[in-house]
Protein backbone atom coordinates (compact mmCIF):
# COMPACT_ATOMS: atom_id res chain seq x y z
CA UNK A 1 0.00 0.00 0.00
CA UNK A 2 1.20 3.47 -0.83
CA UNK A 3 2.26 5.81 2.20
CA UNK A 4 0.38 8.87 2.56
CA UNK A 5 4.27 10.44 2.90
CA UNK A 6 4.49 9.26 -0.91
CA UNK A 7 5.18 12.51 -3.29
CA UNK A 8 4.85 14.96 -0.16
CA UNK A 9 7.52 17.20 -0.02
CA UNK A 10 9.31 16.84 3.87
CA UNK A 11 12.08 19.09 5.30
CA UNK A 12 14.36 17.61 7.54
CA UNK A 13 16.31 19.70 9.31
CA UNK A 14 19.49 18.22 11.26
CA UNK A 15 19.20 15.47 8.12
CA UNK A 16 22.71 14.90 8.75
CA UNK A 17 22.69 13.69 12.11
CA UNK A 18 22.01 9.89 14.21
CA UNK A 19 18.46 9.99 13.62
CA UNK A 20 18.08 12.25 10.97
CA UNK A 21 20.38 10.37 8.49
CA UNK A 22 18.03 7.17 9.09
CA UNK A 23 14.59 9.44 9.07
CA UNK A 24 15.54 10.94 5.52
CA UNK A 25 16.55 7.39 3.99
CA UNK A 26 13.23 5.76 5.47
CA UNK A 27 11.13 9.06 4.27
CA UNK A 28 12.53 8.82 1.17
CA UNK A 29 11.90 4.55 0.87
CA UNK A 30 8.26 5.69 1.89
CA UNK A 31 8.75 7.76 -1.50
CA UNK A 32 8.34 11.77 0.20
CA UNK A 33 10.18 13.98 -1.75
CA UNK A 34 12.99 14.74 1.19
CA UNK A 35 14.89 18.04 1.18
CA UNK A 36 17.59 17.70 3.71
CA UNK A 37 19.21 20.87 5.72
CA UNK A 38 22.49 20.03 7.59
CA UNK A 39 25.06 22.24 8.81
CA UNK A 40 27.80 20.00 7.49
CA UNK A 41 28.24 18.73 4.17
CA UNK A 42 28.03 15.02 4.12
CA UNK A 43 28.63 13.55 0.83
CA UNK A 44 26.56 10.68 1.81
CA UNK A 45 23.35 12.20 2.14
CA UNK A 46 20.90 10.99 -0.48
CA UNK A 47 17.65 13.44 -0.89
CA UNK A 48 15.71 15.32 -3.00
CA UNK A 49 17.13 18.73 -2.21
CA UNK A 50 20.29 19.32 -0.21
CA UNK A 51 20.88 22.79 1.59
CA UNK A 52 23.57 23.39 3.71
CA UNK A 53 22.47 26.40 6.31
CA UNK A 54 22.22 26.49 9.78
CA UNK A 55 18.41 26.52 11.65
CA UNK A 56 18.99 29.59 13.07
CA UNK A 57 19.33 31.56 9.90
CA UNK A 58 16.02 33.18 8.93
CA UNK A 59 17.10 32.98 5.63
CA UNK A 60 18.62 29.28 5.27
CA UNK A 61 15.19 28.12 7.23
CA UNK A 62 13.04 30.59 4.36
CA UNK A 63 15.23 28.42 1.69
CA UNK A 64 14.54 25.24 2.98
CA UNK A 65 10.83 25.29 3.67
CA UNK A 66 10.35 26.55 0.04
CA UNK A 67 7.04 24.58 -1.27
CA UNK A 68 7.99 22.29 2.06
CA UNK A 69 4.22 20.46 3.01
CA UNK A 70 5.98 19.03 6.40
CA UNK A 71 8.65 19.22 8.34
CA UNK A 72 10.82 16.88 10.84
CA UNK A 73 12.88 19.53 13.02
CA UNK A 74 15.89 17.37 14.42
CA UNK A 75 18.96 19.69 14.33
CA UNK A 76 20.14 20.37 17.52
CA UNK A 77 23.27 20.70 19.75
CA UNK A 78 22.35 16.99 21.48
CA UNK A 79 23.99 16.97 24.88
CA UNK A 80 25.05 19.63 27.51
CA UNK A 81 28.89 18.85 26.68
CA UNK A 82 28.09 19.38 22.43
CA UNK A 83 29.27 23.19 23.01
CA UNK A 84 29.13 26.22 25.70
CA UNK A 85 26.34 26.31 27.53
CA UNK A 86 25.55 29.63 25.56
CA UNK A 87 25.81 27.92 22.39
CA UNK A 88 23.46 24.56 23.87
CA UNK A 89 20.84 26.60 24.89
CA UNK A 90 20.79 29.46 22.48
CA UNK A 91 21.25 27.27 19.09
CA UNK A 92 18.47 24.65 20.44
CA UNK A 93 15.68 27.32 21.24
CA UNK A 94 16.46 29.85 18.38
CA UNK A 95 16.71 26.88 16.09
CA UNK A 96 13.05 25.33 17.20
CA UNK A 97 11.46 28.82 17.31
CA UNK A 98 13.04 29.95 13.79
CA UNK A 99 11.55 26.43 12.26
CA UNK A 100 8.34 26.18 13.47
CA UNK A 101 7.31 30.43 13.60
CA UNK A 102 8.46 30.32 9.74
CA UNK A 103 6.60 26.77 8.75
CA UNK A 104 3.52 28.27 10.79
CA UNK A 105 3.35 31.46 9.21
CA UNK A 106 3.79 29.57 5.97
CA UNK A 107 0.88 27.30 6.72
CA UNK A 108 2.56 24.15 6.50
CA UNK A 109 -0.02 21.45 8.52
CA UNK A 110 2.42 19.38 10.43
CA UNK A 111 5.61 19.00 12.11
CA UNK A 112 7.66 16.48 14.11
CA UNK A 113 9.92 18.11 16.60
CA UNK A 114 12.95 15.82 18.60
CA UNK A 115 12.05 16.77 22.29
CA UNK A 116 13.97 14.40 24.68
CA UNK A 117 13.94 13.06 27.69
CA UNK A 118 16.08 15.23 29.39
CA UNK A 119 12.76 17.66 29.05
CA UNK A 120 11.95 16.59 32.50
CA UNK A 121 15.37 17.24 33.96
CA UNK A 122 16.02 14.50 36.31
CA UNK A 123 18.81 12.59 33.71
CA UNK A 124 21.04 15.44 33.71
CA UNK A 125 20.46 16.95 37.42
CA UNK A 126 23.33 16.93 38.81
CA UNK A 127 22.12 16.53 42.50
CA UNK A 128 21.29 12.62 41.93
CA UNK A 129 17.95 13.16 42.89
CA UNK A 130 15.34 10.38 41.41
CA UNK A 131 11.67 10.51 39.12
CA UNK A 132 8.98 11.88 41.21
CA UNK A 133 7.30 7.78 40.36
CA UNK A 134 7.49 5.14 37.68
CA UNK A 135 6.27 4.59 34.63
CA UNK A 136 7.80 8.04 33.61
CA UNK A 137 5.02 9.49 31.97
CA UNK A 138 4.39 12.74 29.78
CA UNK A 139 2.68 14.57 33.18
CA UNK A 140 5.85 14.03 35.67
CA UNK A 141 7.09 17.17 37.28
CA UNK A 142 10.29 18.52 35.78
CA UNK A 143 13.65 19.36 37.97
CA UNK A 144 15.86 21.37 35.64
CA UNK A 145 19.44 22.34 36.00
CA UNK A 146 21.06 22.18 33.21
CA UNK A 147 20.68 24.10 29.90
CA UNK A 148 19.99 21.08 27.80
CA UNK A 149 17.33 19.94 29.43
CA UNK A 150 15.78 23.58 29.86
CA UNK A 151 16.39 23.99 26.06
CA UNK A 152 13.97 20.66 25.36
CA UNK A 153 11.46 22.19 27.41
CA UNK A 154 11.40 25.07 25.81
CA UNK A 155 11.11 23.72 23.05
CA UNK A 156 8.04 22.29 23.69
CA UNK A 157 6.76 25.25 24.86
CA UNK A 158 7.74 26.66 21.56
CA UNK A 159 5.23 23.73 19.70
CA UNK A 160 2.09 24.58 21.78
CA UNK A 161 3.06 28.61 21.02
CA UNK A 162 3.39 27.43 17.39
CA UNK A 163 -0.18 25.50 17.18
CA UNK A 164 -2.16 28.28 19.09
CA UNK A 165 -0.67 31.10 16.80
CA UNK A 166 -0.57 29.37 13.90
CA UNK A 167 -2.50 26.17 13.82
CA UNK A 168 0.31 23.41 13.07
CA UNK A 169 -0.24 20.40 14.41
CA UNK A 170 2.88 19.88 16.36
CA UNK A 171 3.95 16.29 17.07
CA UNK A 172 7.19 15.89 19.65
CA UNK A 173 9.08 13.13 21.11
CA UNK A 174 10.65 12.73 24.23
CA UNK A 175 13.17 10.59 22.58
CA UNK A 176 15.19 8.11 25.20
CA UNK A 177 18.45 7.29 24.34
CA UNK A 178 18.75 6.57 20.22
CA UNK A 179 21.20 4.21 18.48
CA UNK A 180 21.55 1.46 16.46
CA UNK A 181 21.66 -1.97 17.76
CA UNK A 182 25.52 -2.25 18.12
CA UNK A 183 26.36 1.19 20.27
CA UNK A 184 22.66 0.11 22.10
CA UNK A 185 23.99 -3.34 23.12
CA UNK A 186 27.30 -1.85 24.07
CA UNK A 187 25.11 0.52 26.47
CA UNK A 188 23.51 -2.91 27.97
CA UNK A 189 26.70 -4.68 28.52
CA UNK A 190 27.59 -1.52 30.25
CA UNK A 191 24.49 -1.24 32.61
CA UNK A 192 24.87 -5.17 32.99
CA UNK A 193 27.63 -3.76 34.93
CA UNK A 194 26.81 -0.71 36.40
CA UNK A 195 22.83 -1.03 36.48
CA UNK A 196 22.27 2.70 38.54
CA UNK A 197 23.58 4.28 35.60
CA UNK A 198 20.23 3.94 33.73
CA UNK A 199 17.73 4.52 36.66
CA UNK A 200 16.82 8.15 35.89
CA UNK A 201 16.23 7.25 32.39
CA UNK A 202 14.10 3.90 33.42
CA UNK A 203 16.64 2.10 31.82
CA UNK A 204 14.78 2.95 28.34
CA UNK A 205 16.68 2.87 24.68
CA UNK A 206 14.87 3.65 21.27
CA UNK A 207 16.61 1.76 18.16
CA UNK A 208 16.97 4.56 15.11
CA UNK A 209 15.31 2.43 12.93
CA UNK A 210 12.04 2.82 15.50
CA UNK A 211 12.35 6.85 16.28
CA UNK A 212 12.48 7.26 12.13
CA UNK A 213 9.01 4.98 12.27
CA UNK A 214 7.49 6.78 15.39
CA UNK A 215 8.67 10.13 12.60
CA UNK A 216 6.72 8.56 10.38
CA UNK A 217 3.74 8.03 12.11
CA UNK A 218 4.12 11.57 14.08
CA UNK A 219 3.75 13.12 10.33
CA UNK A 220 0.58 11.13 9.15
CA UNK A 221 -1.38 10.34 12.75
CA UNK A 222 -5.16 11.43 13.12
CA UNK A 223 -4.63 14.34 15.40
CA UNK A 224 -4.29 18.20 15.70
CA UNK A 225 -2.96 20.39 18.22
CA UNK A 226 0.65 20.12 19.65
CA UNK A 227 1.11 16.79 21.46
CA UNK A 228 4.34 15.45 23.83
CA UNK A 229 4.69 11.86 23.54
CA UNK A 230 7.24 9.31 25.24
CA UNK A 231 8.36 6.16 22.83
CA UNK A 232 10.92 3.98 23.84
CA UNK A 233 11.00 0.32 23.12
CA UNK A 234 8.92 -2.04 25.31
CA UNK A 235 11.77 -3.81 27.34
CA UNK A 236 15.04 -2.12 29.35
CA UNK A 237 18.24 -2.44 28.73
CA UNK A 238 19.53 -3.94 32.05
CA UNK A 239 19.47 -7.87 32.34
CA UNK A 240 17.61 -7.49 35.22
CA UNK A 241 13.73 -7.52 36.62
CA UNK A 242 12.75 -3.94 36.37
CA UNK A 243 10.91 -4.48 40.00
CA UNK A 244 13.99 -5.55 41.11
CA UNK A 245 16.36 -2.82 39.56
CA UNK A 246 13.87 -0.34 41.31
CA UNK A 247 13.83 -2.14 44.69
CA UNK A 248 17.77 -1.22 44.82
CA UNK A 249 17.98 1.88 42.97
CA UNK A 250 14.83 3.55 43.61
CA UNK A 251 13.35 2.26 46.83
CA UNK A 252 11.38 5.34 47.78
CA UNK A 253 9.89 6.10 44.46
CA UNK A 254 6.11 5.41 44.20
CA UNK A 255 5.16 3.32 41.54
CA UNK A 256 1.85 3.88 40.26
CA UNK A 257 2.04 -0.16 38.84
CA UNK A 258 3.85 -2.92 38.37
CA UNK A 259 6.41 -4.43 36.06
CA UNK A 260 6.48 -7.35 34.23
CA UNK A 261 9.85 -8.76 33.40
CA UNK A 262 11.72 -6.69 31.69
CA UNK A 263 9.50 -4.08 30.96
CA UNK A 264 10.56 -0.80 30.39
CA UNK A 265 8.95 1.52 33.78
CA UNK A 266 7.90 4.05 31.25
CA UNK A 267 4.28 4.84 30.25
CA UNK A 268 3.95 4.21 26.27
CA UNK A 269 -0.09 4.39 26.54
CA UNK A 270 -0.49 7.66 24.53
CA UNK A 271 2.19 7.15 21.26
CA UNK A 272 0.52 3.35 21.46
CA UNK A 273 -2.60 4.75 20.89
CA UNK A 274 -2.75 7.84 19.48
CA UNK A 275 0.22 7.12 17.23
CA UNK A 276 -0.12 3.65 17.03
CA UNK A 277 4.03 3.22 17.42
CA UNK A 278 5.29 0.34 18.91
CA UNK A 279 9.01 -0.49 18.94
CA UNK A 280 10.06 -3.25 16.20
CA UNK A 281 13.63 -3.43 17.07
CA UNK A 282 14.57 -4.66 20.66
CA UNK A 283 17.93 -6.09 22.63
CA UNK A 284 17.74 -9.61 23.03
CA UNK A 285 18.69 -9.61 26.74
CA UNK A 286 19.00 -12.35 29.25
CA UNK A 287 17.04 -11.85 32.76
CA UNK A 288 20.11 -12.39 35.18
CA UNK A 289 19.55 -12.27 39.00
CA UNK A 290 21.05 -8.97 40.56
CA UNK A 291 23.82 -8.80 42.94
CA UNK A 292 24.55 -5.65 44.60
N1 LIG B 1 20.14 10.33 19.91
C1 LIG B 1 19.60 10.47 21.12
O1 LIG B 1 19.90 9.68 22.02
C2 LIG B 1 18.59 11.57 21.41
C3 LIG B 1 17.84 11.46 22.57
C4 LIG B 1 16.91 12.45 22.86
C5 LIG B 1 16.73 13.51 21.97
N2 LIG B 1 17.49 13.59 20.85
C6 LIG B 1 17.29 14.74 19.96
O2 LIG B 1 17.07 14.26 18.64
C7 LIG B 1 17.62 15.19 17.70
C8 LIG B 1 18.59 14.46 16.80
O3 LIG B 1 19.60 13.92 17.62
P1 LIG B 1 20.79 13.03 17.05
O4 LIG B 1 21.09 11.98 18.02
O5 LIG B 1 20.55 12.69 15.62
O6 LIG B 1 21.96 14.11 17.16
P2 LIG B 1 23.12 14.44 16.13
O7 LIG B 1 24.08 15.35 16.85
O8 LIG B 1 23.66 13.21 15.50
O9 LIG B 1 22.33 15.27 15.01
C9 LIG B 1 21.96 16.61 15.16
C10 LIG B 1 22.33 17.32 13.87
O10 LIG B 1 21.97 18.70 14.00
C11 LIG B 1 22.98 19.44 13.34
N3 LIG B 1 23.00 20.82 13.81
C12 LIG B 1 23.44 21.28 15.01
N4 LIG B 1 23.33 22.62 15.04
C13 LIG B 1 22.78 22.99 13.86
C14 LIG B 1 22.43 24.24 13.29
N5 LIG B 1 22.60 25.39 13.96
N6 LIG B 1 21.93 24.26 12.05
C15 LIG B 1 21.73 23.11 11.35
N7 LIG B 1 22.06 21.90 11.83
C16 LIG B 1 22.58 21.86 13.08
C17 LIG B 1 24.28 18.72 13.68
O11 LIG B 1 25.30 19.05 12.77
C18 LIG B 1 23.84 17.26 13.58
O12 LIG B 1 24.05 16.74 12.28
C19 LIG B 1 18.23 16.31 18.53
O13 LIG B 1 17.28 17.35 18.63
C20 LIG B 1 18.47 15.67 19.88
O14 LIG B 1 18.48 16.63 20.91
C21 LIG B 1 18.42 12.64 20.54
Amino acid sequence: MNSPLAGRRVLVTGAAGRIGSVTTRHLTELGSLVTALTIVEDPELKADRVIVGDTRSEDDVAAALADVDLVVHLAALAHPSAGTPYDVYSTNVVSTFNVLAQAGALGVKRAVVASSINAFGVPFNPHGIRPAYYPLDEKIPSDVADWYSLSKQNDENTCRMAWRQWGIDVVSFRFPHVNSADVLQRMADGHAKNPAAGVREGWSYLDTRDAARAIELGLTASLSGAHTFFVAADTTNAPYETEILLDAFAPGVPRLRRFVGREVPMDLTAARTVLGFQAQYELDLPTHELEI
